[in-house]
């Protein structure tokens, strides 16, 4: 019998980990110069907290979320995204009490039950930051730019960025009363799911991928006139901010976001390489979650990258590949072996990294070895070479070789590989 990962979710193979560990290293260096710490919370949750926070009308609760079950316990779902529970932690392990302006990043695995496709999985990963305890234009700048300072980094060309604002959840109303009136006359061409959207939660029907759907909302008229003049000032601080960073963006009145959470400034970041799930990675504000979930009344704003998505589009230009070794040791006869054996254990102490034939084969199949490994350098050492104290290295890029003294082997290859 064989098996498989199940659908909708990838291994990620030893010579894709290099991919992902630029990534991440990237995003933490800029997460640690933003002051923002690691957290690292449960893969699975009670269903409750995202209901709650997530909306009980919004796809993923409605359809995506995972459940997970045993004999005795239900009520628990994986993780859809992680920003209700970072606020779950925050307000469990009393944080706001250390700091009153807390700044978080996580990484890992989300799970959605969709329908997978290219950049759709239902096992994929975030990276992100959430910023709890504070209402400033300033942060919700600072931490968009911090967003696109990742991917500049990463020298990943061709991103755009949409920025809305949704204003407060008085503005959220008059939002949804002009859209119902907008849409009014043209429910008819909505999809069934749009149709019930109309009824439930209308800004979902903004984010409908249907065809006919994209056509009505592409044929609306929408300004932000909804805003009430407090939300239009931050959302207009909120430009200035991004254009004294020298944040390119554009504004999308039609932006709304999946989750209910949202309050004030959104943003997304697409890709055109993407195709249909082109958004890179997401944010927004949402000043009214923490008090939803039974806290103060503080604001705070986020954002999560899919990190498939990051890899889909930086990964064509920087594809997988296995590093290898920086050295092998060809060995040749019983004592040389025992040797090179004694020389690896050393040299690895000092940080090299190395590898060594075990198998008594052949110099021809042992430089295959090397070769195969992608090993920088190789050391030839046999008989002759331990009577003399003298090893053949040689450089695999080039090919050039010369011999060298046992004992100065460590500093002769520290020099070499630049240790
Ligand atoms: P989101 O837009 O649902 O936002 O997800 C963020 C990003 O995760 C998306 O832009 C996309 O790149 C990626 N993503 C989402 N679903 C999938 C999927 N099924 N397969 C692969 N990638 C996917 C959030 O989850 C919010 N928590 C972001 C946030 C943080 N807002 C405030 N703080």
């Amino acid at each position: 019998m064989k098996f498989s990962t199940p659908r909708g979710t990838k291994d990620i193979l030893p010579a894709e980990i290099a991919q992902w560990n630029k990534i991440e290293n990237t995003c933490r260096d800029l997460f640690k110069i933003f002051g923002y710490r690691e957290i690292r919370t449960p893969i699975f949750e009670e269903t409750a907290l995202f209901s709650r926070s997530l909306g009980s009308t919004s796809d993923i609760v409605q359809k995506q979320l995972l459940n997970v079950a045993t004999k005795k316990d239900r009520g628990y779902s994986l993780r859809p995204e992680a920003t209700a529970v970072i606020v779950r932690a925050y307000l469990e392990h009393h944080l706001d009490k250390e700091e009153s302006f807390v700044k978080l990043f996580y990484i890992g695995p989300m799970f959605r039950g969709e329908r997978p496709q290219k950049g759709r999985l239902r096992q994929f990963h975030h990276i992100g930051v959430e910023a709890i305890g504070l209402t400033s234009p300033y942060l919700d700048a600072e931490i968009i730019s911090l967003a696109t300072q990742i991917l500049d980094k990463l020298g990943l060309n061709g991103y755009q960025l949409k920025i809305n604002s949704l204003g407060c959840a008085k503005d959220k109303e008059h939002f949804s009363n002009l859209l119902r009136d907008s849409l009014k006359a043209k429910v008819k061409n909505l999809c069934e799911d749009c149709r019930e959207r109309f009824k439930k939660n209308i800004f979902r029907v903004l984010d409908c991928k249907q065809e006919g759907c994209r056509a009505v909302v592409s044929g609306l008229k929408l300004d932000g006139k909804y805003l009430c003049p407090d939300c239009q000032r931050y959302f207009i601080a909120v430009q200035e901010n991004l254009k004294l960073l020298k944040v390119p963006f554009n504004i999308n009145f039609t932006m709304v976001r999946g989750l209910d959470y949202y309050t004030q400034t959104i943003f997304e970041i697409s890709h055109p390489d993407l195709g249909s799930q082109d958004a890179l990675g997401a944010g927004g504000r949402y000043d009214n979650l923490v008090k939803e979930l039974g806290g103060p009344s503080v604001g705070a704003i986020g954002f999560a990258f899919g990190f498939e998505r990051l890899i889909l589009v930086w990964g064509e230009k920087n594809p997988p590949m296995l590093p290898g070794p920086d050295l092998f040791i060809a060995n040749l006869g019983k004592e040389a072996q025992e040797k090179a054996f004694l020389l690896l254990g050393d040299l690895r102490r000092t940080g090299i990294s190395c590898e060594m034939d075990y198998s008594h084969s052949s110099l021809k199949s042992q430089m295959r070895q090397a070769n195969d490994k992608k090993a920088k350098l190789v050391i030839i050492l046999g008989e002759d070479e331990i009577k003399n104290q003298e090893v053949t290295l040689r450089d695999m890029s080039t090919g050039i070789q010369e011999k060298i003294k046992i004992k100065e082997i460590a500093e002769i290859l520290k020099n070499k590989l630049g240790l």
